[in-house]
């Protein structure tokens, strides 16, 4: 068994690697092209396990997937390769088409043809986990329930749409050709290794050096934050007992405004790391708010819940804590990302 993971250089990827790594003994190859948001540090311990192996490459390179398809032996693919920021799809939506959705119609593309020569046993094996989100279901009303599988797709940002985009390649791959495909889509993550441009580890890390804490206009944007670890807990569910041709919607149950979750993160702090000058929240700014900015994602995760036996274990409150403890025990880790390119995003940006 060979587990190709894409992106695992990346926030979500890198946190399901250091799991899966501890859960299985399979052969796993990370693909990843270590864009701005693919860290080799957040991987480089899994380097001492003799089954794992990183290879640097695009989803969106087809001679190159189709010879790790070939030399690995793939019968089970976790696709999280994505340029996943909505305000940087809004200043430049480009790459997002090119990787969220040429991207996935050719590793879908190489997997299909690769599959369709297997033999009737291998091909029983064989899956295709596509990692998506929320967010292609659009913006919820404040009295609307939260998202359910069946929610008819409504993306906002070039994001959201090529996530969505995305998403219908996955289901035409199904339909068409029977792919063993699955979908999930998960609301917001936070936990180790996110990159600051995010609100939680921006937060984090602007108040760490006493810099504004921007808030986009009003902060009453409502969003459903789960803790990294209960979506990678849930991945591993979704692949190995997920029905084939499914979509699962995953939710931590926990909606918050904006203000909130800033506010939350300037009181942990000021428990963690007094600041002498006072709260952290005297920092909290509004800024110019985000063009179409969704007001509020949540997700029903009922059929996750009742046919995996899947929920989260962090409540906001632990999961925070343990994100702010990671942030201020891997200062080395940020420092080496929030310099060069990150400073030209962020004078770009605010
Ligand atoms: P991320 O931006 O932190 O990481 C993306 C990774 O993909 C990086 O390592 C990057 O180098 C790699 N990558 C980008 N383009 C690539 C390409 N062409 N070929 C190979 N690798 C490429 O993203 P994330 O937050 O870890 O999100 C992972 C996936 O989960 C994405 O598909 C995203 O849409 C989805 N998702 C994210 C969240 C969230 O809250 N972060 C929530 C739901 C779903
Ligand atoms: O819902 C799932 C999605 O969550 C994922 O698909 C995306 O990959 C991920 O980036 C995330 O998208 P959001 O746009 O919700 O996340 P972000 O951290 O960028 O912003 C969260 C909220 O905070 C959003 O309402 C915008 C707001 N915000 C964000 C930043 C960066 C601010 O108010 N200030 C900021 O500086």
């Amino acid at each position: 068994m060979t587990i190709l993971v894409t992106g695992g250089a990346g926030f979500i990827g890198c946190n399901f690697l250091h799991f899966l790594i501890d859960n299985v003994s399979d052969k796993i190859v990370n693909l990843d092209s270590l864009t701005y948001a693919g860290n080799i540090r957040s991987i480089e311990k899994l380097n001492e396990f003799e089954n794992y192996k990183f290879i640097k490459g695009s989803i969106c390179d087809k001679q190159k997937i189709t010879s790790i398809f070939r030399e690995h032996q793939i019968t089970k693919v976790i696709n999280f390769a994505a340029e996943s920021h909505v305000d940087r799809s809004i200043l430049g939506p480009e790459e997002f088409i090119n990787t969220n959705i040429n991207g996935t119609f050719n590793l879908l593309e190489v997997s299909r043809l690769y599959w369709s020569e297997l033999s009737e046993e291998n091909k029983s094996e064989f899956k295709f986990l596509h990692v998506s989100t929320d967010e292609v279901y659009g913006s919820l009303a404040l009295d609307e329930p939260p998202f359910k599988e069946t929610n008819p797709y409504q993306p906002n940002s070039p994001y959201a749409a090529s996530k969505a985009s995305s998403d219908h390649l996955v289901r035409a791959y199904y339909h068409t050709y029977n792919l063993p495909v699955i979908t999930s889509n998960c609301s917001n993550n936070y936990g180790p290794y996110q990159f600051p441009e995010k609100l939680i580890p921006l937060i984090i890390t602007n108040a760490l050096s006493q810099k504004p804490l921007p808030i986009y206009g009003d902060g009453m944007q409502i969003r459903d934050w789960l803790y990294v670890t209960d979506h990678c807990e849930a991945i591993y569910k979704i692949i190995n007992e997920g029905l084939i041709g499914e979509t699962y919607n995953i939710g931590g149950n926990n909606e918050k405004t904006n203000l909130e979750v800033v506010q939350t993160i300037c009181s942990i702090l000021d428990d963690l790391k007094k600041n002498k000058e006072g709260s952290y929240a005297r920092l909290i700014t509004y800024v110019k708010d985000r063009p179409g900015h969704d007001r509020r994602y949540a997700i029903d995760s009922e059929k996750i819940k009742k046919t995996l036996n899947w929920q989260p274990k962090e409540t906001f409150k632990t999961g925070m804590t343990k994100t702010i403890n990671w942030y201020l025990q891997n200062s080395e880790w940020l420092e080496n990302i929030t310099s060069g390119s990150y400073r030209d995003w962020i004078k770009k940006q605010y």
